[in-house]
């Protein structure tokens, strides 16, 4: 399929309107909500620390490994967080889809 360039503008404009508010409000939901469950908080804390200790070990081994043979790394940003890293965070899922539940951005 392809496309003519003021279909791909208006498709990009799109993407860029759906996805900017949505992710904004939801996060904003989010932050709120976790103040308001100081217990919920801790224990994602708890779950995005642990997160970050158990590929450290990993990081420090890709980064090595990437320096040795004059690579680039693509798999960690500079701060350490990895896409495999951040698909594997079940209670962060739980709470986004808790947030949207409650507080959904956009009606069905
Ligand atoms: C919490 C975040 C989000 C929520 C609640 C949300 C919600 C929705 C909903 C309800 C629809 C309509 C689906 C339907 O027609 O049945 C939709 C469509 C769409 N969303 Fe999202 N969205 C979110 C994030 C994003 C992001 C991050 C992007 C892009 C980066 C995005 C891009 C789109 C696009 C392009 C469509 C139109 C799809 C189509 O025309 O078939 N959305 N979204």
């Amino acid at each position: 399929m392809s496309l003519c360039p003021s279909a791909s503008k208006r498709q990009s404009v799109l993407f860029l309107l759906a996805g900017f508010d949505t992710t904004a409000s939801t996060l904003t939901t989010a932050v709120f909500q976790l103040a308001r469950n100081p217990d919920i908080q801790e224990r994602l804390y708890e779950e995005v620390v642990s997160k970050l200790e158990q590929f450290v070990c990993y990081r420090k081994l890709i980064m090595y490994i990437a320096s040795i043979y004059s690579v680039q790394n693509h798999l960690f940003t500079k701060d350490g967080i990895s896409h495999e890293m951040i698909s594997d965070l079940p209670f962060m899922d739980q709470v986004i889809n808790e947030v949207t539940r409650l507080c959904p951005s956009l009606p069905r």
